[in-house]
């Protein structure tokens, strides 16, 4: 069997000093897959937890042990019954794993071209994080002309994406929340950026929504914090609002639940998840997200929705590129270039 490089775990898992580059098996594409020689990846929060051990488990054997959600690269081969793609074709895409390679094998379905106007890097940085967002906002949020949105760990990878396609809906407001006044005067500063912010660490986030909702409320909150952020979320939901719940960063258990407001305020509080989803929807919801991708980047890259890269690290600095992300620093994404 032919041989690749990648980032591996040593031990299988650990802490950031176990991650090394060596050598493991090239893979081959099966039917409908594409095999792609990879320019550069995205990192991604969930990276962190399954180089700690606490990964894709309930995924079953087909995910790799191989680090890496989305990547750009080149087709270099094709599966038997490939019709979309061609060698040679530039590519980004969605992976349950693997990306962390010099090649990965990708479902045909699951790619999408690469914008001539769209670098390596930032073709790279788009899957994960806007495919998310848009699942969260647009299709479980149902998010509309209007609306007010409250949006967790702004300056997030998956944050950034989300408050622009928040503002891209035609939210009337997105109060985004963050730790730091950098990250916070960032998110104001940029365009199609939070109309407001909040200090979750100093100040009353559902306080401060109140006000800037002349007490009504957000109809939507888009949460990855879970635990410390629970009651508070709930307060700040208007009548009939909705809140996605993509993680838990602070802890998943929730003492004291108050059903009433719940209740009176007919909210709804929905799960979402991508990585552990079907191939069949996956695929249908990159499809949907074709028409979304223009205004990502517009024809010639100048759409309403921009890509905010925070660092690029050759691939021999994977370790200083998990430190950045697990000190809480990015302000948007960090990604990978593989040399
Ligand atoms: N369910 C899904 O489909 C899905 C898909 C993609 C990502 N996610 C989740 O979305 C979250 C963001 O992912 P990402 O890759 O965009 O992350 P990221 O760029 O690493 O940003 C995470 C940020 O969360 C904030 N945060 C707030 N409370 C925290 C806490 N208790 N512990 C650690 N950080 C905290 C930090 O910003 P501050 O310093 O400003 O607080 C941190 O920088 C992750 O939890 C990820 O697992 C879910």
């Amino acid at each position: 069997m032919s041989k690749m490089r990648a980032v591996l775990i040593k031990d299988g898992q650990g802490p950031i000093e176990n991650l090394y580059i060596g050598e493991t098996d090239k893979p081959v594409p099966m039917k409908g897959q594409v095999l792609v020689k990879i320019v550069a990846f995205g990192l991604n929060r969930t990276d962190l937890s399954q180089r700690q051990g606490n990964g894709p488990v309930r995924l079953g054997p087909s995910v790799s042990s191989i680090l890496g959600l989305e990547f750009s690269g080149r087709v270099t081969e094709l599966g038997e019954g490939v019709t979309r793609w061609a060698v040679g074709d530039e590519v980004f895409g969605l992976v349950r794993g693997g990306a962390y390679a010099e090649f990965i094998n990708c479902n045909e379905g699951l790619l999408l071209k690469k914008p001539n106007h769209l670098s390596w890097v930032e073709a790279a940085s788009i899957p994960e994080n806007y495919i998310t967002a848009y699942q969260a906002l647009v299709k479980y949020g149902e998010v509309k002309k209007g609306d007010h949105v409250l949006i967790h760990a702004g300056a997030s990878g998956v944050g950034i994406a989300a408050i622009q396609t928040a503002r891209e809906s035609g939210a009337a407001t997105v109060t985004a929340t963050a730790s730091t006044p950098e990250k916070l005067d960032w998110l104001r500063s940029i365009p199609n950026g939070a109309t407001h912010t909040v200090n979750y660490r100093t100040e009353d986030f559902a306080a401060e929504v109140r006000k800037t909702t002349n007490g009504r409320g957000v109809d939507i909150v888009i949460d990855v914090v879970g635990q410390s952020h629970w009651a508070k979320n709930i307060q700040s939901l208007a009548i009939d609002g909705r809140m996605i719940m993509l993680s838990a960063l602070s802890g998943r258990e929730v003492p004291s639940v108050n059903l009433g407001e719940i209740l009176y305020k007919r909210l709804r509080i929905q799960g979402s998840t991508l990585r552990s989803r079907s191939l069949q929807y996956q695929t249908e919801l990159i499809a949907s997200f074709h028409d979304f991708i223009d205004k990502l980047t517009g024809a010639n890259g100048g759409g309403p929705i921009r890509i905010y890269v925070h660092k690029v690290y050759p691939w021999t600095e994977i370790q200083s590129a998990h430190r950045e992300m697990a000190d809480n620093k990015n302000r948007g994404k960090i990604i990978v270039e593989i040399q």
